[in-house]
């Protein structure tokens, strides 16, 4: 598929009015996105887990406006009117409205909650960008005529364009409309892979990785220290780039026969090692940054010892930022859970973590 593929004609219908709602999940990346080009292209192939339990539930009422010279919107979080929202939502429109072209002829109500605190220092924009794309998907269908979602290749047009949106939102949102493992960027072994949305992984998972846990450890629930799209401009002429993208498509080729064979010992090396070289490029560039607070190492000390000590497949994972993603195989839960308890709660600020697991994309709720 091509960007005009996501350019549409014409609109057959005339809506003067409705409401549609959508629930999506936020992901983790197990192969990071870090770098892009013009027009929100990633500089390189990721792949993700789908975080079923952290969602954003967003409802998108629309009525028919006459003036269309300027965009019109309202936005609420959890009941209240959130005007600081609204340049990015601004910015998405603008992004997007060659491909949604209606987005001028109404003006919106975005209401918008989170399944997780909104002051927990975890990115909402990936599941909100993705409940938001698909809003509009929906508002899309409602203005194209009947059988728009009947057949299975309109719904994957559905679903590729409302990722294809989500992705001109925020990258790493394209990437958390279906479940479990989805892959962004073209990767030569990955049949159907884009760099223009997000596909639910072709290949066969072992079951070791069926229900896999992930539990956040909060160790920072501040504002970001460098904003997503800063740390990407920053791989633009940083001295490790090539390889750094180079590297990323062979740890997608190497995760891909990790999840055929369940070879989780392999699977903790590839993703321990993306966590780190992340942060590595951070550290390499210029300016440059730390985004690992001094709790961040503690924990990634103690998970070590932790292997070391009992041989569980415990491993971690980060973001761009000081909070440590735990990844586990479902079986080690109870065990897992009794050492956070014990052993690292301490170095969460004031003792936050989430419990989640790796499930279901984005569903539609009404
Ligand atoms: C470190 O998707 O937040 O989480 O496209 O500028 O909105 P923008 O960036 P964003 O970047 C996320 C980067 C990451 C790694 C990842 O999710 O792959």
């Amino acid at each position: 598929m091509t960007v005009q593929d996501f350019i549409p004609k014409s609109y057959s219908k005339t809506v003067e009015r409705g409401n549609v709602t959508w629930e999506s999940p936020s992901n983790i990346a197990l192969v990071k996105y870090w770098g892009k080009k013009e027009n929100q292209i990633p500089a390189n192939p990721s792949i993700s887990f789908t975080l079923s339990g952290c969602k954003t539930k967003t409802t998108l009422s629309y009525s028919k406006k006459e003036n269309t010279s300027d965009f019109s919107f309202e936005v609420f979080l959890e009941g209240e009117q959130k005007d600081s929202f609204k340049p990015k939502i601004e910015t998405f429109f603008k992004r997007i409205e060659v491909y949604v072209p209606f987005v001028r002829d109404f003006h919106f109500k975005i209401e918008t909650e989170n399944t997780f605190p909104h002051s927990s220092g975890i990115a909402s924009s990936a599941s909100g960008m993705s409940a938001l794309a698909l809003c509009l998907m929906s508002v899309e269908m409602e203005l194209t005529n009947d059988g728009y979602s009947e057949n299975e290749e309109s719904q994957k047009y559905f679903t590729n364009k409302a990722s294809f949106l989500a992705r001109l939102g925020s990258g790493s949102a394209c990437r958390s409309l279906e479940g479990d493992l989805v892959a962004w960027g073209t990767h030569k072994e990955i049949t159907g892979s884009s760099d223009l949305f997000g596909v639910k992984y072709p290949f066969k998972v072992h079951d070791n990785f069926k229900n896999y846990q992930d539990t956040i450890l909060l160790v920072d629930k501040g504002e970001k220290q460098v904003s997503s799209t800063v740390g990407h401009g920053l791989m633009h002429n940083h001295p490790f780039a090539e390889q750094r993208f180079e590297q990323a498509h062979e740890n997608l080729s190497s995760l891909i026969k990790i999840f055929k064979e369940g070879d989780v010992s392999k699977f903790i090396e590839i993703v321990e090692s993306e966590a780190l070289t992340l942060h590595a490029m951070m550290m390499t560039s210029m300016p440059y940054f730390i985004l690992m607070k001094p709790n961040t190492l503690e924990i990634i000390n103690k998970i070590w010892a932790y292997r070391t000590e009992t041989n569980s497949k415990l491993c971690f994972t980060l973001d761009a930022g000081a909070n440590v993603h735990l990844l586990y195989p479902e079986n080690e839960k109870i065990q897992v859970l009794e050492f956070i308890k014990n052993e690292l709660v301490a170095y969460c600020q004031n003792g936050h973590y989430i419990c989640d697991q790796i499930g279901f994309g984005a569903k539609k709720l009404a």
